[in-house]
C-alpha cells in the first residue's frame, strides 16, 4: 500500500530545502522586504501544489532526473500560492489575522509590507521559471509551463476568481457562479501545477488532456474541502481562523448545501478525478493517493 503521509513528508522537505536555497537572502538593501517574503513562505504550508506538480511528472516519466528538473517549477508555484494567501488575508479582502499557524503577513509587516511581499513573491516566481540556470527543461517546455502558470494565476484564473469571491460576499449567487469562483480562485492554479509537471516530463497531448480533467476535479474538491474545514475544524488545527467564511458572509458549498451534501460533492469530484486517471499505470499511484488525501485532510 502506497504510504501517502511518508511521500508528502519527504517531498515537502525536499521542496522546502530548495525554496530556502533559491529564495533571495534577507540581507542588503532590501532585507526587510525579503524577510517579509520569507516569513510567509517558511512559517508552514502543506506544499500541495509543488507536490502535485512532481507527482504529475512522475506519472508520465520514470526518469530519476525529473525531480531535480521540476524543483524550480514547484518552488515557483509555491511562491505564487503564498502571495495569493498574503493578499487574501489583507484587511481589504478576507481580513484574517492568522495564517499557517502564525500572525498574517500584514499583522507582522504592515499592509504596505504585505502587499509588496506578495508582489515580490509573484514576480520572483516568474524570475525562477525563466531562469536560464535551470537547464533541465527545453526552451519549448519552459515557455509552455510559463504560459500555463501565468494564465492560471491571472485574471481568467486565480485573480479573477478572487475578484468574483469578493464581489459575492453577502450576496445570493447561483450554483454555477459558486462553481466558477471555486474553479478559478483555487482550481486553476492546482490544474496548472499538475500540467506543469506533466509538460516538464514530456507528456503527450492525450496525457495532458486526462491530467487536466484530473486537475479540474481535484482543484474543485480542494476548495470544497477548504470550505468544509472552515465550518467543521478548529482554528488550532487549521492554523487559520475557523468560521472566517461565515463571519464574512462568503458564498461557500456548506452555506449552499449543508455539511453532508457538501461532503458528498467533494467525494464525487474526487471520484471524477480518479476516473480521469484510468489509462495511467501504477506510476499514477501518488496522484491517486493525493486525490484521496485532498478530501480526507483535516487541515
Ligand atoms: C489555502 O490553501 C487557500 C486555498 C486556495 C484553498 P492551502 O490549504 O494549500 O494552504 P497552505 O499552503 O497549506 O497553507
Ligand atoms: C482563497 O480562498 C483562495 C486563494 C486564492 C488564496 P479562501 O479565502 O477560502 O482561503 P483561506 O480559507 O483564507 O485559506
Ligand atoms: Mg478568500
Ligand atoms: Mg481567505
Ligand atoms: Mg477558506
Amino acid at each position: 500500500m502506497f504510504d501517502i503521509q511518508h511521500y508528502l513528508a519527504k517531498k515537502r522537505k525536499r521542496f522546502e530545502q530548495e525554496l530556502d536555497t533559491l529564495m533571495l537572502s534577507a540581507d542588503g538593501d532590501f532585507a526587510d522586504h525579503v524577510a517579509a517574503m520569507r516569513y510567509s513562505l517558511f512559517i508552514g504550508g502543506k506544499r500541495v501544489r509543488p507536490i502535485l506538480c512532481l507527482a504529475a511528472g512522475e506519472c508520465i516519466s520514470p526518469d530519476p532526473a525529473l525531480e531535480e528538473r521540476l524543483l524550480p517549477v514547484g518552488c515557483a508555484l509555491e511562491c505564487i500560492h503564498t502571495y495569493s494567501l498574503i493578499h487574501d488575508d489583507l484587511p481589504a479582502m478576507d481580513n484574517d489575522d492568522l495564517r499557517r499557524g502564525h500572525p498574517t503577513n500584514h499583522k507582522k509587516f504592515g499592509e504596505a509590507g504585505a502587499i509588496l511581499a506578495g508582489d515580490g513573491l509573484l514576480t520572483f516566481a516568474f524570475d525562477l521559471l525563466s531562469d536560464p540556470r535551470f537547464t533541465g527543461l527545453s526552451d519549448a517546455s519552459r515557455l509552455q509551463i510559463i504560459h500555463t502558470i501565468a494564465g492560471a494565476a491571472g485574471s481568467l484564473g486565480m485573480v479573477g476568481g478572487q475578484a468574483l469571491d469578493m464581489k459575492s460576499e453577502g450576496r445570493k449567487i447561483s450554483f454555477e457562479d459558486l462553481q466558477t469562483i471555486h474553479r478559478s480562485k483555487t482550481g486553476a492554479l492546482i490544474t496548472a501545477s499538475i500540467l506543469s509537471g506533466a509538460i516538464g516530463a514530456g507528456g503527450s497531448r492525450s496525457q495532458l488532456d486526462a491530467l487536466r480533467v484530473y486537475g479540474d476535479n481535484v482543484g474543485l474538491a480542494f476548495q470544497i474541502v477548504d470550505d468544509l474545514l472552515d465550518v467543521t475544524s478548529t482554528t488550532e488545527e487549521l492554523g487559520k481562523t475557523a468560521g472566517s467564511d461565515v463571519e464574512h458572509d462568503k458564498v461557500t458549498y456548506p452555506a449552499f448545501f449543508g455539511i453532508e451534501k457538501t461532503r458528498q460533492m467533494a467525494g464525487q469530484a474526487v471520484q471524477a478525478s480518479l476516473d480521469a486517471l484510468s489509462d495511467f499505470t501504477d506510476r499514477a499511484g501518488p496522484l491517486r493517493s493525493l486525490a484521496q488525501y485532498i478530501v480526507d485532510r483535516t487541515k
